[in-house]
């Protein structure tokens, strides 16, 4: 079946077949080849549908109103509408599975799925969900809602990281937003991703989409927060989880594609599997999935070229011609004007060397039959890619939060003083001071939600 991909190569009509994935990158020395079959949590679902009631707060049709369209991603199409409880309203966001779509239903129910757990484990990180809603068949449609299930989220506010980065002006807004002054919009903004992939990853979920457009700007607590956990994988109990599946936005997810190498045990559907859940995490960080994309969202934020879907496939096609090495990529690149790079060379290179730690290529190996193993580390030559806890510790983002904390508590005065007190040396932006990796060698944007780039669930 072909598979649209998402983002411009969509947007321009071009399409993809779903034994030939759109690859991006090879690192491995043999080629990618389509491995086998799968279709997403299918197993697990079975059983859920059989059984079990489903999770979370049922909300009535009649309490419910739609107003307008958000979005319409692959699976879903979102809505800003109301909630009515109790005579009280409240904005909120409504996502309904489409009905024509494959696996709809089931994917429907793995979002429900993720959401309480998300809601429960993890709810500073995810914009807040409230339930859902069962509209049967054939029943008049109150209040604008069709027949199916629909999921409810906390309407969070109008705007998406990626609305800010497709503005001119768009650190100023973003720093105005998150009530913090432009020169520290960058780390400050990355620590709240990363500090949410944190959470996320320390409750066992893998959001496997982490972008711009998956990140909501939420007005009452001016914070970034994940939304979208339509794609996201419980690696504790394997739910929406299988191993010869990859979902993936090609311009953020790395270029190993997977959480976890593709012969790893089908989790939900055994318990020996589940036993094995830790070891697996232990061995092969399935979070460093979502650490990529937090770099390529941190190389988005502090690079202006790269907020374009044009300048980030450029970035991405030179990057993988560098052999994912960022500084030889720096080294040749001569579109981004080196006063752009400022912000990641301030303080000696502090958020290079966070963009430098979360941007490393995995060493994996790809079989002829398109299998793909992920090998144990390789020293100097493979350096483990950080995972979003130990990137949040680097120095970038220290000073960030010290200088946020003066900021918050004196103004601007007490902001100068910590700024002048850690100013980078004269012409530090001219070059990163840390010490270079080596490269990894080896074979193997913004807008409004409608014009959004959607992930691709392929099965190989
Ligand atoms: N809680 C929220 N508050 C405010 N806006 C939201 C919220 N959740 C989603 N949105 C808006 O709706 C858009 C689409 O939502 P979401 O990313 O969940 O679905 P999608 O990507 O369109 O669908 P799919 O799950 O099929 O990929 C977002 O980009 C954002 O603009
Ligand atoms: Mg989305």
């Amino acid at each position: 079946m072909p598979c649209r991909l998402p983002g411009s190569a969509a947007a321009r009509g071009v399409s993809f077949s779903l034994s030939k994935p759109y690859r991006p990158t090879a690192i491995a020395a043999a080629p990618l080849r389509p491995a086998v079959g799968a279709r997403r949590g299918a197993a697990l679902v079975v059983a859920f549908r059989g059984a079990v009631r489903r999770p979370g707060r049922s909300f009535a049709p009649d309490q419910l109103h739609v107003e307008r369209a958000l979005g319409s991603g692959s699976y879903g199409e979102v809505f800003k509408g109301q909630l009515d409880v109790h005579g009280t309203a409240q904005p909120v966001v409504l996502k309904r599975v489409k009905s024509r779509v494959q696996d709809g239903e089931e994917m429907g129910e793995m979002e429900v799925l993720m959401n309480v757990h998300a809601a429960k484990s993890a709810a500073r990180a995810v914009a807040p969900y409230l339930g859902f809603c069962d509209v049967p068949a054939g029943a008049a449609a109150p209040g604008g809602l069709s027949p199916g299930l629909w999921l409810l989220w906390r309407y969070e506010g109008c705007k998406t990281l990626a609305s800010y980065l497709g503005r001119r002006d768009g650190l100023r807004a973003l720093a105005s937003d998150l009530g913090v002054p432009e020169a520290l919009v960058v780390p400050v903004a990355l620590r709240q991703v990363l500090s949410n992939l944190a959470v996320l990853h320390a409750s066992g979920l893998i959001h496997r989409d982490v972008k711009p457009l998956n990140l909501v700007v939420a007005e009452n607590d001016r914070r970034l927060k994940l939304i979208d956990l339509g794609s996201c994988a419980d690696l504790r109990s394997g739910v929406n989880f299988h191993p010869q599946e990859y979902i993936l936005d090609p311009m953020y997810a790395p270029p190993e594609q997977y959480v976890l190498p593709t012969d790893s045990p089908h989790l939900a559907r055994s318990l020996l599997g589940q036993a094995m859940s830790p070891l697996l995490w232990a061995r092969h960080q399935p979070d460093r999935f979502d650490s990529w994309s937090a770099g390529v969202v941190l190389l988005c934020l502090a690079l202006p070229h790269l907020r374009t879907d044009a300048g980030l496939s450029r970035f991405l096609s030179e990057f993988e011609a560098a052999q994912y090495d960022l500084d030889a990529w720096r080294a040749r690149c001569k579109w981004v004007a080196p006063r752009d790079f400022a912000p990641l060379d301030a303080d000696g290179g502090a958020g290079w060397e966070v963009a430098r730690g979360l941007l490393r290529p995995r060493n994996i190996r790809v079989a002829p039959d398109g299998h793909v193993a992920f090998l144990a580390g390789g020293g100097a030559r493979w350096p483990a890619r950080l995972s979003a806890a130990e990137a949040l510790r680097q120095r970038f983002f220290k000073l960030a939060a010290q200088r946020e904390r003066a900021y918050r508590a004196g103004g601007d005065a007490a902001l100068a003083a910590a700024l002048g007190q850690a100013a980078a040396p004269a012409g530090a932006a001219a070059a990163p001071a840390a010490g270079k990796e080596r490269p990894a060698r080896g074979g193997g944007t913004g807008g409004v939600a409608s014009a959004e780039r959607k992930p691709s669930l392929a099965a190989r």
